[in-house]
């Protein structure tokens, strides 16, 4: 499975409202495939087509600790249902800013429907760290960044560091 080049910011992709996935074909089967695979070499816990070039609603999400306890969720055309009242702060990085950390509030326990791999429609209930991630992962569908969630003090300051170690790095 090759690995897919995660996109950073500020590439425009990101920001883009991704389509619907009409039907599940193999083409979608083998992307989600692709992002397993670049997400778990990454490594990270979750990945939305967006930041692979993709502008599909598609994403993975795995939030095992090590190779044996892998367990993969693909999840076309992710959707909350419903969120809780409750919100938490837990904080949140992203592939397509590496190395940027910041506390987020969101709803702590969410519902969320979706295809999985077969086409066949679904619904996940989700609190903790896997409702974070779904959260975080169906934003990108939308174009939005964790960063999207923070003051505009806090973002700048973000997207400065991630220019910053670019310089650094160059
Ligand atoms: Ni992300």
């Amino acid at each position: 499975m090759p690995l897919l080049q995660i996109l950073q910011v500020p590439h425009p992709l990101l920001k883009r409202v991704a389509a619907p996935v009409e039907r599940v074909t193999d083409d979608i089967r083998r992307l989600m495939d692709d992002m397993l695979a670049t997400m778990y070499a990454a490594p990270g816990i979750g990945l939305a087509a967006p930041q692979v070039g993709v502008s599909r609603r598609v994403i993975v999400v795995d939030l095992a600790k090590d190779e044996t306890s892998r367990a993969p969720l693909r999840l076309v055309n992710p959707a909350v249902l419903w969120a809780s009242e409750e919100q938490v702060i837990m904080e949140e990085g992203c592939l397509s800013l590496p190395d940027q950390f910041a506390e987020v509030r969101r709803p702590a326990a969410v519902k969320v429907s979706y295809q999985d791999e077969s086409g066949a429609a679904r619904e996940i209930e989700a609190d903790g760290m896997l409702a974070r991630c779904l959260q975080h992962e169906i934003d990108h569908l939308d174009g939005v960044l964790f960063i999207d969630h923070l003051s505009l003090l806090r973002r700048q300051m973000i997207l400065r560091r991630l220019e910053k170690a670019r310089r650094v790095r160059a």
